[in-house]
């Protein structure tokens, strides 16, 4: 039995308790702290969400208002920081830009005690929009780009920072349903990642740094960029069905599709979808679009395999001009918030995270002298 368990990826294990979400079991399918995921993402920018996520309850205006001021208030960069940005060429992937971002931000303002959980957090949050575009435009377009902007949320910070202006009212409102979208869900494999390094006492800049790692693997975060490479060579939706038939023949595997938790539908699918068909309209040429509408309709009549959070993000991102490159770096600068409810939430009931496997090795033996080998 053991042995089954370990090799099924912990499949329908509860690993512990959460107080944050709920995954595939109430409302639409995904709740934080009670809050219908799609409510949410309809009433809410991002800051009300993290702020709910990492503090219990919705903020009032007041405490919103105040919030992204703080926020605001801590977007540069240090020094340092972007001296190590400027180092990394080109050719890294940005999940590894962020990941060495975060643990020099733990080595310049390292976590000194758990008091400082909630400050260091809001600093990351602040901050990673800022590291990600600063290091994207100084290799890329050897551009010292400004991430001290005067842009009124996250959502409007990342796009001003990737394209150094302002950028346009529907563009920011996907972004803030997108990261509300992407902020937290259970006990996934990066929140899962943070957990156990939080079980171990670590400071919460080497929790983040662990899940970023966890992230970025296709099976995980990668699959919105993933999904991207798929459907950007598609030329019509025909051609698209014709691909994806071919794939399903050889038995590939089609990012952006399947959920480990969710059986017939992932919540998240229906509020980007949407987004995509509005920026899609609005930008004139719909073929993504409607390549993607042809994939999801392809899958589920043959598979009976459904989009998952991923997959129309990877055309809505493209629409508003992101290179598919940061598209899982998006991802980080929300799901902080989760991973850092999530060690906070182990923090306070704390008992180190080590689990037992079932041996499958060789029997017991003995060392013997090297020449008998
Ligand atoms: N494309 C093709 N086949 C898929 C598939 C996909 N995207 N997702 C699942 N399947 C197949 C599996 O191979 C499996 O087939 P098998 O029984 O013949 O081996 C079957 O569907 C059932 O898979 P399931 O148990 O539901 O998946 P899982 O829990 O092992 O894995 C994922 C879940 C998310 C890792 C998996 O669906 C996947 O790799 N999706 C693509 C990557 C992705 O989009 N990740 C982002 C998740 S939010």
């Amino acid at each position: 039995m053991a042995k089954e368990l370990s090799g099924a990826g912990l499949r329908g294990q509860v690993a512990g308790k959460t107080a944050l979400s709920t995954v595939g079991q109430t409302g639409s399918g995904l709740t934080y702290r009670g809050y219908d995921v799609k409510d949410l993402a309809a009433n809410c920018v991002f800051e009300e969400v993290a702020y709910l996520i990492l503090k219990g309850e919705l903020p009032t205006q007041t405490q919103l208002d105040e919030y992204k001021a703080s926020l605001k208030s801590m977007r540069a960069l240090p020094e340092a920081l972007k001296t190590v940005l400027e180092q990394i060429p080109a050719t890294a992937h940005p999940m590894d830009v962020m990941r060495t971002g975060c643990s020099m931000l733990g080595n310049l303002e390292t976590e000194e005690s758990f008091d400082a959980q909630q400050q260091v957090t809001d600093r990351m949050l602040a901050v990673f929009p800022g590291m990600i575009n600063y290091w994207y435009n100084f290799s890329h377009n050897s551009k010292r780009v400004n991430v001290e902007t005067d842009a009124d949320s996250i959502a409007e910070q990342f796009l001003w920072t990737l394209h150094d202006e302002k950028p346009s009212e529907l563009h920011v409102q996907v972004m803030q349903a997108s990261l509300i979208l992407y902020a937290e869900h259970e006990f996934n494999a990066s929140t899962f990642t943070a957990r156990v390094c939080a079980s171990t006492l670590s400071d919460m800049h080497s929790c983040v740094t662990g899940a970023i790692g966890s992230l970025r693997g296709p099976l995980h975060g990668g699959a919105n960029e993933a999904a991207m490479e798929l459907i950007e060579n598609m030329t019509s939706p025909e051609q698209a069905e014709e691909q994806i038939m071919g794939m399903l023949a050889r038995k590939d595997k089609i990012m952006g599709f399947g959920h480990a938790i969710y059986r017939e539908s992932d919540p998240r699918n229906a509020v980007i979808k949407e987004w995509s068909e509005k920026l899609a309209q609005k930008n004139g040429d719909t073929n993504l679009y409607d390549v993607s509408v042809r994939c999801e309709a392809v899958m589920w009549r043959e598979k009976k395999l459904f989009c998952n959070a991923d997959f129309f993000h990877a055309s809505a991102y493209n629409y508003m001009g992101i290179p598919t490159k940061l598209f899982t770096p998006i991802f980080v600068c929300s799901r902080l918030t989760g991973w850092a409810a999530h060690v906070m939430e182990q923090r306070a009931d704390n008992r180190i995270i080590r689990p037992s496997a079932d041996y499958v090795g060789v029997e017991p033996r003995e060392v013997g002298p090297i020449s008998a080998r």
